[in-house]
């Protein structure tokens, strides 16, 4: 390793990106270590406020996108050439942990900052980024701060969705912009040089099998739907069920229906149910009118795609009493990253004797964007007992603190490429 570069990756500071990690985890915090910081919310603007003042204290530069990407910016020597990006997200799921998104925005701070200290010039400006709403908690769909800047979704699509409150985003979205008046404003769809994304595993396998590093070499596909069951609401003690139009009951056997397509004997078909309104959610009315999310992942790019073909019409037959009306929300086909960048990182674990292992990714990231328009990877740390998407979600300091050497020293090398 250059001496540098191993200069630079001993500047990684442990103490900090765990005081950092925990400081953020304050805004937003809920029982249990939990977190729910969501999009565009009041406490997202926080947490942007404070990342903002840690990297305006070092001198980097700030700046925003019309959906709200915060980037940070440190030179490179050719100012004009697009730059290296690394980063992740900041909001959270509604019950979500400490560490999913958040990890990868201050482990590219702490890149950043060690780089910087160790006074490494790279030929390429390094920018550590924020994507706006990857979770998709609060608005859906999610990863949109990333499909926006990159051209596949358009933000003019998204204004007019509600949260669950029915707050518009375009407002949450203006209150957010105009929280950070002084960041330079940035373009949608700039170029960009290479891309790495440092998360935690949220599974198993890293814990199982003692490695601190994963060299990510993909994300399996997702397809996302809003499905609506319009029934008519009745008197739940004299309405005969002959005469019913249930909205819950034929939400139910659409679900049923959709569980049996994902059947799944090797058990790597994913099917969730995750989000459903009820109106008028009352015990002893009928329900006139259920809404719910459907989430169906694979690896495989025909599976999904039959997967998601599926699912109007196997909805409009399993309905019996009712109509329907399934909208596509999301389809991501399964992502392969870059072979020079899975190479980059698996070098610079080796270089720095962490024990590593290739390992596919089954949550999303916006790095699967990022992969459409440059060479993109992920370095993954494993997180206790693989548990994500709860409050419950941990994961130790100095796997952390390894992640993000492997993170500045990949920088690094992709930089001066
Ligand atoms: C992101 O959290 C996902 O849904 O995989
Ligand atoms: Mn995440
Ligand atoms: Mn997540």
């Amino acid at each position: 390793m250059r001496e540098s570069v191993q200069d630079c990756v001993d500047r990684i500071d442990q103490d900090r990106l765990w005081d950092r990690l925990m400081q953020m985890a304050r805004i937003g915090a809920i029982p249990n270590n939990g977190v729910n910081r969501p999009a565009l919310s009041a406490d997202d603007i926080r947490a942007r406020q404070l990342l903002i003042g840690w990297a305006r204290a070092r001198g980097f530069g700030i700046g925003v996108d019309a959906i709200g990407n915060l980037f940070i910016r440190r030179e490179g020597a050719d100012r004009a050439s697009p730059p290296v990006m690394t980063g992740s997200h900041m909001d959270s799921q509604p019950r979500g942990g400490r560490f999913d998104g958040i990890y990868g925005v201050l482990a590219g701070l702490e890149a950043l900052e060690a780089i910087d200290a160790a006074g490494v010039k790279t030929n390429r400006p390094i920018e550590v980024v924020a994507w706006t709403n990857e979770e998709g908690g609060r608005f859906q769909p999610c990863t949109m701060g990333s499909a926006v800047f990159t051209g596949d979704r358009q933000l003019e699509n998204f204004l007019e969705v509600r949260d669950n409150e029915g707050v518009r985003l375009g407002d949450a979205l203006a209150a957010t912009l105009a929280a950070t008046p002084d960041a330079a404003k940035r373009p949608l769809r700039a170029p960009v040089a290479a891309y790495v994304e440092t998360h935690i595993e949220q599974g198993p396998l890293l814990e199982r099998e003692h490695k601190t590093i994963g060299v990510v070499t993909g994300i399996q596909g997702l397809r996302w739907f809003n499905v609506e069951v319009f029934g008519e609401t009745a008197h739940a003690g004299t309405t005969p069920l002959a005469l019913r139009k249930d909205a819950l009951r034929d939400a139910v056997a659409i679900i049923n229906a959709i569980a049996e397509l994902a059947r799944d004997p090797s058990d790597v078909t994913r099917f969730t149910v995750g989000r459903m309104l009820v109106t008028p959610n009352s015990p002893n009315s009928i329900a006139s009118h259920v809404q719910f999310s459907v989430d169906l992942r694979h690896p495989d790019p025909a599976r999904v795609r039959h997967l998601g073909q599926s699912v109007e019409p196997l909805a409009r037959t399993a309905a019996k009493a009712c109509t329907v009306k399934v909208t596509p929300t999301l389809h991501d086909d399964p992502c392969v990253f870059d072979k020079s960048v899975v190479a980059a990182i698996e070098d610079a674990a080796l270089a720095l004797q962490l024990p590593n292992m290739r390992i596919a990714s089954g949550a999303s990231h916006d790095a699967m964007y990022l992969a459409r328009v440059c060479p993109a990877g992920m370095i993954f740390v494993p997180c206790e007992q693989g548990i994500s998407h709860n409050e419950a979600e941990n994961a130790k300091p100095e796997d952390l603190a390894a992640g993000a050497r492997v993170l500045a020293s990949t920088l690094i090398e992709l930089a001066n490429r």
